[in-house]
Parts: C-alpha cells; sequence; structure tokens
C-alpha cells in the first residue's frame, strides 16, 4: 500500500461510445500501489476498452483518470506512457529487425537518449531482465523464431524495462498451458511486490483469482460487482452471465464409432521449418461421425498437424480423406473437399461486417438452407446478432473467436478442425459452445478433430484422444483412459484452468 490516501490510480465515471453502442458506462475504481485488480467479464463487455481509456489509446467520453493525483483523461498516449503507466497487450506486433535484447534495450531508454544504445549499463540491465522474464537463452534471436509464450514474455520485458508506476496486462494466460500461466503469474507478483499497481483482465479465473487482491465485475460496460476473488465469483449475476455451469462429459456407448470406416488417415506425416522437424512420422485416424481431440503443450505440432491436414504446408507422407489422397491439393481444394479448419490461418476479413463475415462462409449453401444455419449461428452466439453490421477488426477477442467458429460452421464442413477454439472466450461461452458441439454431433453427421491444451473442454466431448508431444504421437486412448494413464501432467493443467472453477457450488 501506498501508505497515503491518495490512490496510485483513481478512475471514475469512464464512459467510451462507438456510435450506438455504449461501451464502458460510467466505471470507476482505484488501484493501490502493490495492489492487483482483476478485471472480469463476458466477451464484449467493455474491459479491453477500460485499458485503452486509461493508456490513451480511445479517447474516454467522459470520466476521469488520476494517476498519483494527476488528472490523465484526455492526454495522448505517449504522454501517459511517460507518466508512468505500461500496458501488455494480448497480441505483440514485434518489430522483426531486432533481436529479443534489442526489443528491451529499446524499451529502457526513452525516445531522445536512443543515442545511449551502446551503453553497458543498459546492456546490462536489459541483459538482467531478459533474464528475469525467462528469455535469456533466446536474448539473440529474433522475435519470428520465437514460440508464443516467448513472445509473451518479451512483451512483459519491454514492460518491466520502462518502469512504470501502473501495469495493465490484458489475458496474460490466453494460449499459455499450466506451467507458462504459472512462470506469467510469478512475474505479475513480482510486479505487485515492486509496489506496482495493476490492472488484470483475464479469462482463466481460477489462475486470476489466484492472484489478484480484489475484483471487479463488468457486464455490457458497467459495473456489476465487485469484492474478493471469492465474494465476485460468488455473485448471482456474474454466475449467470459469465461463469455458466460445468461442461458435462457426454454420455456415449463407448464403442459406438468403432464400426464406422475412417474419414481422415494420416500416415507418416513429417513436417519440417527449415532443419526443424515440427512433426515426425505422425499417424492418425478419424473415423467418420467421430469426436477426435489432439491434446498436447505449445509447441508440440497441434496446428502444424491442423495445417498439413488443411493443406496449407508442405508435407512427407500420406493424407487420405474420404479415400481421396490429398498430397499436392491447394487449401482452398481441400475446403471444397469439406474440410474446414478454424481459426483459420487466413484470418476473417478484417474491412468487412459480421454479417458479410458469415454470408460468405455459406455461400455455397443453397439458398434455403442459409437462413436456418445463420439463425442457429446467432442462438448459439448471441453477441454476434447483436454486431452483426460491426466491421470484424472492431469487435473484441473474444468475439472474433467467436466469428471465426461460426463462419466455419456456416460452411457446414464434413470435417471441423477446431484450433484451440477456447482461447480468449469466457467460460459462459465455452459452456454453450460445449453444448452446441453437441447438439451438431448429434443431429447432424460431423465429424470433428479438436486441438486443445484446455484439458477441461478437451476431454468430455472426445470419444477418442491423441497426446501429442515434441512432434510425435506418445499416446492413444479414450478419455477415462486418458485421466487414469496420462495423470497428472495434464489433469494438472486444470488447476490453471479457469473453465472448470465453479466457487461455492461443489
Ligand atoms: N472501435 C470500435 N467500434 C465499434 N465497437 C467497438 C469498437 N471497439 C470495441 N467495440 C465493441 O465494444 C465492446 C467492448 O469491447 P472490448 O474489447 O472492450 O471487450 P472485452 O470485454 O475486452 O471482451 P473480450 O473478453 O472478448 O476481450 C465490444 O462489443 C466491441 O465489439
Ligand atoms: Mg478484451
Amino acid at each position: 500500500m501506498s501508505g497515503t490516501d491518495t490512490p496510485r490510480l483513481q478512475v471514475r465515471g469512464l464512459t467510451k461510445r462507438f456510435g450506438g453502442l455504449l461501451a464502458v458506462k460510467g466505471i470507476g475504481f482505484d488501484i493501490q500501489a502493490g495492489e492487483i485488480l482483476g478485471l472480469i467479464g463476458p466477451n464484449g463487455s467493455g474491459k479491453s476498452t477500460v485499458m485503452k481509456l486509461i493508456m490513451g489509446i480511445e479517447r474516454p467520453n467522459a470520466g476521469s483518470v488520476k494517476l498519483d493525483g494527476v488528472e490523465m483523461a484526455g492526454w495522448a498516449p505517449h504522454r501517459i506512457a511517460r507518466a508512468g503507466v505500461g500496458i501488455v497487450f494480448q497480441h505483440s506486433r514485434p518489430l522483426h529487425r531486432q533481436t529479443v535484447l534489442e526489443h528491451i534495450k529499446l524499451a529502457l531508454l526513452p525516445d531522445s537518449l536512443i543515442k545511449l544504445f551502446a551503453d553497458p549499463h543498459v546492456e546490462r540491465r536489459a541483459r538482467e531482465i531478459a533474464e528475469r522474464v525467462e528469455l535469456g537463452a533466446v536474448m539473440h534471436r529474433h522475435p519470428s523464431s520465437l514460440p508464443f509464450a516467448d513472445l509473451r514474455r518479451m512483451e512483459m520485458a519491454k514492460a518491466i524495462a520502462r518502469d512504470p508506476k501502473v501495469v495493465l496486462v490484458d489475458e496474460p494466460f490466453a494460449g499459455l498451458n499450466a506451467a507458462e500461466s504459472e512462470s506469467f503469474a510469478a512475474l505479475i507478483r513480482g510486479f505487485r511486490a515492486e509496489g506496482r499497481a495493476v490492472l488484470l483482465v483475464d479469462h482463466n479465473v481460477k489462475s486470476l483469482a489466484a492472484l489478484v487482491d480484489r475484483v471487479l465485475a463488468m457486464y455490457l460496460g458497467e459495473h456489476v460487482a465487485e469484492g474478493t476473488a471469492e465474494e465476485v465469483m460468488q455473485d448471482e449475476t456474474v454466475r449467470r452471465v459469465y461463469i455458466g455451469g460445468k461442461i458435462e462429459t457426454r454420455e456415449r456407448p463407448p464403442d459406438e464409432a468403432r464400426s464406422k470406416v475412417s474419414i481422415l488417415e494420416v500416415q507418416d506425416l513429417s513436417v519440417f521449418y527449415g532443419k526443424a522437424r515440427a512433426l515426425d512420422t505422425v499417424s492418425m485416424h478419424v473415423r467418420e461421425g467421430e469426436f477426435v481431440s489432439v491434446v498436447g503443450l505449445n509447441g508440440a505440432g497441434k496446428t502444424t498437424l491442423f495445417n498439413a491436414i488443411s493443406g496449407l504446408l508442405p508435407y512427407q507422407g500420406r493424407i487420405r480423406f474420404g479415400g481421396r489422397d490429398l498430397n499436392g491439393m491447394t487449401g482452398a481444394a481441400v475446403a471444397r473437399a469439406g474440410i474446414v479448419q478454424c481459426p483459420e490461418t487466413r484470418e476473417l476479413f478484417g474491412d468487412m461486417t459480421v454479417r458479410e463475415n458469415l454470408d460468405l462462409g455459406g455461400y455455397h449453401l443453397p439458398s434455403g438452407a442459409r437462413l436456418p444455419q445463420l439463425t442457429w449461428l446467432f442462438e448459439l452466439f448471441p453477441i454476434l446478432k447483436s454486431r452483426q453490421g460491426q466491421t470484424a477488426r472492431t469487435l473484441s477477442g473474444g468475439e472474433q473467436q467467436m466469428l471465426a467458429i461460426a463462419r466455419a460452421l456456416m460452411m457446414q464442413p464434413k470435417l471441423l478442425v477446431l484450433d484451440e477454439p477456447t482461447l480468449g472466450l469466457a467460460p459462459v461461452i465455452l459452456e454453450q459452445l460445449s453444448k452446441a458441439l453437441e447438439r451438431l454431433q448429434q443431429t447432424t453427421p460431423i465429424t470433428v478433430l479438436l486441438g486443445e491444451q484446455n484439458v477441461t473442454f478437451a476431454l468430455p466431448h472426445a470419444d477418442r484422444v491423441y497426446v501429442l508431444e515434441h512432434a510425435r504421437i506418445v499416446w492413444e486412448g479414450n478419455p477415462a483412459r486418458f485421466a487414469k494413464e496420462m495423470g497428472r501432467g495434464y489433469l494438472e493443467a486444470e488447476v490453471a484452468d479457469g473453465t472448470s472453477v465453479h466457487p461455492g457450488s461443489e
């Protein structure tokens, strides 16, 4: 605590309007030095907008943002940064010519002092920071060659280098496995120990609750609850609009799909990135109507496997779909054959609206089938319905993820390949998505191949599970055996995983 009555950061009546949408309505809170405030709420509730307003990236329509009692609302972002506010974004946009260490050095120097780049003190300090965020071993590499978690670490390092009094951290745990989440949590605890004020947003409710001093919950731009993590998670509105219920494990005769033929067969698949082997003689299959989960940590090769299947990468070995050899087929031809991957590497059309993105997905459907499909998708993701006319690039993180999934479903694929669909989604949306996949399976002949490190989501629906580790399939079996045999290593991931948290209900 600061020991004075003036909070380090004081926010009052913060309000932001985007056209007809009131994205943030009169939000207020204090954060003391050495305190972490968690900010939670469903996708699109205004959390990232609050951070952008504090940082000056968006201009508030009304409200006050004070740092140590000094009003900053309306200042330009660089001035707010210089006054001592730092933000760690979910997505990094690194400079490609600079190494990791150079990125940190740039962050250490105010613009006017760039000539001190070669200063031994700056060099030493940058190295210390690289070590602190566990990038010591890769500090001379370029960001483009780093795995996802290391890019996130570099963003943390840049924030530390600027030595901010207030740090805004947006979804640090998204896409990280349990061990990685724990090392990020330790860094954030370090911020608190150093007396910084931290505003933390994340959908991983367990990791967030373990870290914060207090929580504020938002819904539709408004304040709905505030208190200790426990109090807020018990709040009735928070449970209804955000946390939702448990993801149910489905009941299904164990060998139901056994008799069916394989629709997808992968044989001795190897993929190289330069000299590095990303997949090593992987063989697997998916039967018609089956739900197969591929579980594995970051960098294990899941996305590479899916990209090869989708025709987006050259590979060695053989991939057959519906009896047809896919080798040499373009991504577009594979998609026409009925394999749709989501989120696609070719992303959403940012300048097009939600509705236009969905219509594109459904253009090949018979015209009578489009509207019912759209209606169903809007039932599944009601927020997309209310955002139909909004351009995709201005959607919140979770809304974009929902749109990508909805567009894939709009295409009515034979084989739906879902690569980490849970990324950035609120727990309540995971529950809805889980039910929707269930219903799809019961009512249509769809086959699903799911890649996840969120085991809580991957296991309940799966008929079979493959475990991919270091470019190889190391285990195959059903979910019940997975729990017994693959044991701790993976299931411990649940501890760092918000989807399984239901405070008070057990
Ligand atoms: N530039 C913009 N124009 C129009 N609407 C916008 C714009 N930026 C954000 N919005 C809308 O404002 C709402 C709040 O967005 P915000 O990104 O703050 O949500 P969030 O709480 O961070 O959600 P998530 O958990 O999905 O990241 C969303 O519905 C979003 O679509
Ligand atoms: Mg957000």
